[in-house]
């Protein structure tokens, strides 16, 4: 690799002429076309919004365009990237046109530490250790990643992941950037830090980027564009039209905080790292969930949220102090990667699967399939299904199960709108019916219009825990 790719300017950065594309269909299974006969047309140096529902096709549509991550299956049409055709484009020039993030997990990150993720596609490129180590230096100098960059990526925070992956899809200086749902996971601060490194990259750089959001009003102002993806085809969308989504409408009232019930969880003084060496992440923790209610743990990317939970559903072992479980044979725990909850090879074998100790069958598992919009998919395999259809199914497979106690972890996810109502209408059916439900959360607009408190996780201990309606008032900052 020798410095930038040259491309003319008139040469749009992405083109896709007449595409339309179905995934193989799976036995039993009629394969309908994600896209048809879809053109668009993305000059260099727009930042584009795509937009569309949980399914449209977004994910679909980005991985077209990056040779290495396309998706089998059926491709007519033509898809060109900086004026030459996806399917002609090598290693290296692929590198250099296009830098892609996926969505979620997906294969984000390979590597054992931050220094040699960032290193591993260029070494891969077979470029020499002098301009390795500059590119490395300047791309985490640019995003402020100098304190992670010794760290091991598995002990990452969602939200820090999600910077080291820009940062690696970024050393190689492509000319557009690709990224798939890339704030989902961001804390409010964090999500208005990357929104303006991207700001930057596009505007001093001139680099076209592309984003697949469902949170499009965070990204609008720096937008020069978007297109929705809808019914298979795609159309331009006036930046006015993105507007933040609706609040909940939950068609009755959250109580509040039931004190007198009983507790689900109560952690005591507990102290909590991951390992003798490293700093603490739990300091003389505090917390207690009752039965009856939602309730929300709000924090900074890194703060804890997820040890927090792992530390209640006793998944992981506090090195001191005291954890009392009721619940301990009744409780589940939604991971911020719901991969981890999927076992079966489809979704409704995957939403039977804790039927046989449960009060449940086969009729309630396709009927909580229809409440989530699951229907039409229950013989598909659950890794064949978009995020946010695969958000829905690990949560519907954990509601049919009803949990006394219920640790959710970022459950609104990548959801659009819709999916997001669904989820607030169950989580607040189970608190009604006496479970607990905590979740560990960065969507605000959720944690307001459904959880009874708010809890905030600052420097390893809960700093406060409040109404929710009161932890809005006072918190000018966050919110
Ligand atoms: N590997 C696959 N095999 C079969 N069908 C698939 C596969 N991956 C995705 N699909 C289907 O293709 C459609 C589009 O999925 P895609 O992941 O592109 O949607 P998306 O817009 O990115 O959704 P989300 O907002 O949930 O991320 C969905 O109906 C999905 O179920
Ligand atoms: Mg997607």
């Amino acid at each position: 690799m020798d410095g930038r790719l040259a491309v003319e300017s008139h040469v749009p950065a992405l083109e896709l002429s007449n595409v339309s594309f179905a995934y193989p269909s799976a036995p039993g299974d009629v394969s309908s076309p994600v896209l048809e006969g879809v053109s668009a047309r993305i000059p260099q140096g727009e930042f584009c919004l795509v937009v569309g529902a949980n399914g449209a096709g977004k994910t679909t549509l980005l991985r077209l365009c990056k040779p290495e991550v396309a998706p089998a299956g059926s491709l007519t049409g033509e898809i060109r990237i900086m004026g030459r055709r996806a399917c002609d484009l090598d290693v290296a020039d692929s590198a250099r046109s296009v830098g892609y993030v996926g969505q979620g997990d997906d294969g984000r990150i390979v590597c054992d530490t931050v220094w040699q993720e960032l290193a591993f596609c260029l070494e891969n490129l077979g470029m020499d250790q002098a301009e390795m180590r500059r590119r490395v230096a300047e791309v985490s100098y640019r995003l402020g990643l100098e304190q992670l960059f010794r760290r091991r990526t598995s002990e990452l925070s969602g939200g820090q992941a999600q910077m080291v992956a820009l940062a690696a899809a970024l050393v190689a200086e492509p000319r557009m950037l690709l990224l798939d749902e890339p704030t989902s996971m961001l804390d409010p601060i964090a999500r208005a830090d990357f929104a303006h490194a991207l700001f930057k990259l596009n505007r001093e750089l001139g680099m076209t980027v592309v984003v697949a959001t469902h949170e499009p009003w965070a990204l609008a102002p720096y937008a020069t564009s978007c297109l929705r993806i809808e019914g298979r085809s795609v159309q331009t969308v006036p930046l006015e039209e993105l507007s933040a989504p609706p609040e909940l409408a939950l068609g009755r009232a959250v109580t509040t905080s039931p004190a007198a019930n009983d507790a689900a969880v109560t952690l005591s003084e507990a102290w909590q790292r991951y390992g003798v060496q490293e700093p603490w992440v739990l300091r003389d923790c505090s917390y207690r969930a009752r039965h009856g209610e939602v309730v929300a743990i709000v924090g900074g990317n890194g703060s804890g949220k997820s040890t927090l939970l792992h530390v209640l559903a006793g998944v992981q072992r506090i090195r001191r102090g005291r954890i009392e479980r009721p619940d301990e044979a009744s409780q589940a725990l939604l991971p911020q990667h719901p991969e981890a909850l999927l076992a079966c090879d489809s979704v409704l074998d995957e939403l039977m699967e804790w039927s046989s100790g449960q009060a449940y069958g086969e009729p309630e598992a396709r009927a909580m399939a229809e409440r989530l919009g699951l229907g039409d998919v229950l013989g598909r395999d659950p890794f064949d299904l978009s995020h946010g259809q695969r958000q829905l199914l690990v949560l519907g497979k954990v509601a049919l199960a009803r949990p006394r106690l219920l640790l959710a972890d970022e459950p609104t996810l990548g959801l659009d709108a819709l999916a997001r109502q669904r989820v607030a209408e169950l989580l607040l059916e189970l608190s009604e019916a006496g479970s607990a439900v905590v979740m560990a959360t960065h969507d605000l607009g959720f944690v307001r219009s459904l959880a009874t408190t708010t809890s905030m996780l600052f420097d390893g201990g809960i700093a406060c825990t409040m109404p929710t309606h009161e932890f809005f008032e006072r918190n000018v900052l966050y919110g």
